[in-house]
Parts: C-alpha cells; structure tokens; sequence
C-alpha cells in the first residue's frame, strides 16, 4: 500500500521514474547475484553500504559488462538449472546495472525496496558432518591453503545421500570445496599432536570418488524424490577446503565448516558420480587456445545413463567448459556451456530437465585453456607445459556427472 502511495506521488522527471535506482532496482540484482561475495562477512568489497555501492557504480558496469562478475557460470540458455538467476546474470540486468551508472548512480527511495526472500537453506538435516574442532589456516606465499578433514558418516550399513548443503561457518576465508567419498580401505593421515585435518592440494589416486562441491552462492541439492548416493558401510567423507587470504588478517581467522546430509537406508534409483574427462594430456607452454575434448561413442552394449546434473571442473588456466550429447537421430542437447571459468567459482549443475543417452549417442567433453602469459591467472612465469595432475598447477578436464 505504501509503496503504490509513493510511485503515485513521484513527479515527471523524477529519478525513480525515468531511469532505474539503486534501492528500487540495483539493490534486488546485487542481493540476487553479488551478496553472496559482497557483503561484511563475504570474500571481497562490501555492498551492504548504499554510499559505497554508488562510488563503485562505474567498476559494476565495467566488470559485469566484460561478463566478470558475477564469476562465469554456465549459460542457462544451454540448459536451464536450478538457481541460474542468481548464478549468471542475464543481458537485461547488465543492461539495467549500466544504464544506472551512465545516470549517475541515483539511489531513489528506500521504501520502494522490494522484500528480500526466505533464506535458503534445507535444514534440517538428518546429520550435520564438520571437521573435528575450528582450523586457523596457513597460507602460502600466493594466499591459499587447501586442508582436508576426515569426516565420519558413522555408518556401519550402506546409506544413501538423497541431498547435501554445505554449512560455510567462515565465508571470509573459505573460497571452495570439494566432498570426496574415501574409501574404507584407503589410508588417511591421522591426526597427531594436536593438528586438525592435513594438507591435500590434489586428492589421492584410487578409492577417492567425487561427492559434491561447492562455492559461494552454491545452492544445496536436492535429489528428486526416490534418489540417491550412495555411501558405503565404515566409508569416510573428506573435506576438502579451499581457503582464500582475501584480507589483511585473515590468517587469524578460524574455520569448522561441513555439510548438512539428507539420509536414507534405502532408494528406488541409485545416483552414481561419472568422472566424464580427459586424463592424457598436455597443454603446450604459450598455446592461448588450447583445447581437450574428451569424445565417447556410446556403445549400444552400455546401458543408457540419465544425467541430472554437472560438476564441472578445471584449474587456473581454465577458460571454458562445454558438455554436449549428440543423439543417433542427429539431434543434439547442450548440457553444460561455460564461455569463460572461474576456478574460485565452481559448483554443481542441477539440470531442470534430465538429459538420457543411450547407445549410438557421442558424448563430447571440451575444456578450453589458455596457457600463455598473458592469462592473468597464470601461476607461473614463464609458462610450462602443463599436463593433467591434481595440484592447483596442474591441469584437469571433468564433468563430474550425476546420472543413473
Ligand atoms: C563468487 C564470488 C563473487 C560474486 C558472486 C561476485 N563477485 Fe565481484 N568480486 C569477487 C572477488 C573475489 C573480487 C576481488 C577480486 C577481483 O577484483 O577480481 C571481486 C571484485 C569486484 C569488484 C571490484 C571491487 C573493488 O573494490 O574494486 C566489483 C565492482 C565487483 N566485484 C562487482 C560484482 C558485481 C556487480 C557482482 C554481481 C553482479 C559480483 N561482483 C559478484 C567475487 C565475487
């Protein structure tokens, strides 16, 4: 009722009637898709404050006119997945964050605010799993620090995963995670003398499948009814934190955080991870255009996989990722499209729409890279041939795939 009070009184040649404004307009489009870095308790600048949103009016429009920020995601327009409107910005919000700035920023009325949403979150859960007490980090010269902690599900039955959510306790230092379920027979450092979880740049060869990632503005994932993963009896899940020095101090700062489980004894339809990808390869010193494609024929004798989600995963050099089945009829669905890639911004897929192949379709992974020098996310100089390995400076090329 206010709100129609107020437009109603506004005068031709108001602001909040010709042009777009900050509480009534930007402020929506940033708490929908930047709040999640940008705020006090986030990775970097603050939005919180409406002054100092409008002194960085012209850095918005610059960076989310190159398509920067928010960090690249996969176009919806590809297929479309759950939370792609908070995850990749659409052409008429860039237009509209532009428009704001050319007209110098006006921050209108706070009462024509929009409500904010319910906060996301599926809890509760059936287990909340965390590292066993808070960690400080210790960064290396180039500000990160990737620690895993042994997570026990304490299981002693099989037990099916039907969603996760990850319970970020410090989202000023924690950049990324990945959950691997480790099998009962691999052997994981203990911990000894008062350290907490140990330090995992990569993640071990066999026995270590993928479970789940996340980062920030990750949503939780939810199974559809009747699904689930699998965890074997006595298995441990592993943590794998990604932490980020992204501020003076940070190295005093403390982190627990874990993930909330849905749990069920048993499911209709078992979920399996695929790594889908590449694991041969060599990216040349220099080469600004290089590209891995991983190309499966598949074969009638397979059985026919549905696939409900993605995660795609490179490293630095990373610059695009494109998943795509084409069926034997000729006809072709787009999985996954990223035109750009952000190591710091990966995260599962969840397709709205599952796609099926069956025998006679390819299946084509591409992931494209630039190792040359003028990647600003090169980590070394000069550059060198990179090849497919699991620390940060080598290269990988999955989908990790959720189907059944
Ligand atoms: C996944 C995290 C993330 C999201 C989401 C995100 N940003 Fe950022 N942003 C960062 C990080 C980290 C930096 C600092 C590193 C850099 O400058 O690239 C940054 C820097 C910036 C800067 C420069 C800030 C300064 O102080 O100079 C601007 C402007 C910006 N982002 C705009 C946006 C806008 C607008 C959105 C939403 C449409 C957005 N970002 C969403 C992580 C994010």
């Amino acid at each position: 009722m206010l709100v129609l009070l107020l437009s109603a009184c506004t005068t031709p040649g108001d602001p909040a009637d010709t042009g777009p404004t900050y509480y009534r307009d930007v402020r929506p489009i940033l708490d929908n898709s930047c709040a999640r870095c940008h705020t006090d308790r986030g990775l970097s600048t603050s939005f919180d404050d409406p002054a100092s949103v409008q002194s960085l009016a012209t850095s918005i429009q610059a960076r989310t006119q190159a398509g920067t920020m928010p960090p690249p995601a996969p176009d919806p327009s590809c297929a479309d997945y759950d939370g792609s409107d908070a995850l990749f910005l659409s052409d008429e919000d860039k237009q509209l964050l532009s428009d704001w700035a050319d007209a110098g920023a006006p921050l209108g009325d706070p009462a024509t605010a929009p409500a904010a949403g319910p906060p996301l979150t599926t809890a509760p859960f059936d287990t909340e799993l965390r590292g066993t007490a808070p960690y400080q980090p210790t960064f290396d010269e180039t500000g990160n620090d990737y620690r895993c902690f042994v997570l026990d599900v304490g299981n002693t039955t099989a037990a099916y995963v039907t969603g996760f959510e990850a319970l970020v306790d410090n989202p000023r230092i924690v950049h990324h995670i990945v959950l691997w379920n480790v099998a009962a027979s691999v052997d994981l450092p203990a911990e000894t003398g008062g350290e907490i979880g140990f330090a995992c740049d990569g993640f071990g060869e066999g026995g270590w499948d993928f479970f789940a990632g996340w980062a920030p503005g990750g949503r939780p994932f939810l199974f559809d009814e009747g699904q689930g993963m699998k965890i074997r009896a006595a298995s441990r899940l592993v943590l794998q934190m990604h932490y980020y020095e992204s501020f003076e101090g940070a190295a005093a700062e403390l982190d627990q955080s874990g993930f909330g489980l849905h749990l069920e004894d048993e499911v209709d339809t078992e979920i399996f991870a695929l790594p889908l990808g590449v694991e041969d390869f060599q990216i040349p010193a220099g080469q600004a255009n290089a590209e891995e494609e991983m190309f499966v024929p598949w074969s009638e004798d397979w059985a026919p996989v549905t696939i409900v989600g993605v995660f795609p995963h490179m490293h630095l050099l990373g610059t695009g990722f494109d998943f795509n089945v084409q069926h034997s009829d000729g006809s072709n669905t787009c999985v996954v499209e990223m035109n750009d890639w952000d190591f710091h911004n990966q995260q599962a897929v969840h397709l709205d729409e599952p796609v099926r192949i069956e025998g006679g379709d390819i299946v084509t992974v591409t992931c494209h890279y630039d190792n040359s020098a003028t990647n600003p996310n090169q980590p070394v100089d000069p550059p060198q041939d990179v090849s497919f390995g699991e620390g940060t400076s080598d290269e990988m090329c999955y989908g990790f795939t959720y189907g059944y």
